[in-house]
């Protein structure tokens, strides 16, 4: 078992997560953040410190969000970034590449592009 981060995690980046994790097993990818499966240590302290809920134990998960475990396990892997296990996130790991599925989703719009269509209607 192990924490995953879903889909509220694209395009938003906050990334509060990666300051509390103790093993910093939180590595940024280029639309979202992933947790190593294996180096997660299941603590649960980035699950009640990301702003938009979107960090949830494997197990947990909703049916809609279950294909983000295999997400977040597969960004690692030589399909996506051959990273690994790094034993830890370091400045090294940080990418702009992500997982195919993720690359395929639709952009979300930045806060100040929904008051700015908002201002023009
Ligand atoms: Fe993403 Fe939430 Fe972390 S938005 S970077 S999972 S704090």
């Amino acid at each position: 078992m192990a924490l995953i981060i879903n889909s509220e995690c694209v395009d938003i980046k906050d990334g509060a997560c990666t300051t509390v994790c103790p093993v910093d097993c939180i590595y940024e990818g280029g639309r979202m953040f992933y947790i190593h499966p294996d180096e997660c240590i299941e603590c649960g302290i980035c699950e009640s410190i990301c702003p938009v809920d979107a960090i949830r134990y494997d197990d947990e998960v909703s049916e809609d969000e279950a294909i983000f475990v295999q997400i977040n396990r597969e960004y690692f892997e030589p399909a996506v970034t051959g990273l690994g296990e790094p034993g830890g996130w370091n400045r090294l790991t940080t990418t702009d590449q992500d997982h195919p599925a993720v690359l395929a989703l639709p952009r979300k719009k930045k806060e100040a592009e929904i008051s700015q269509s908002k201002e023009e209607n």
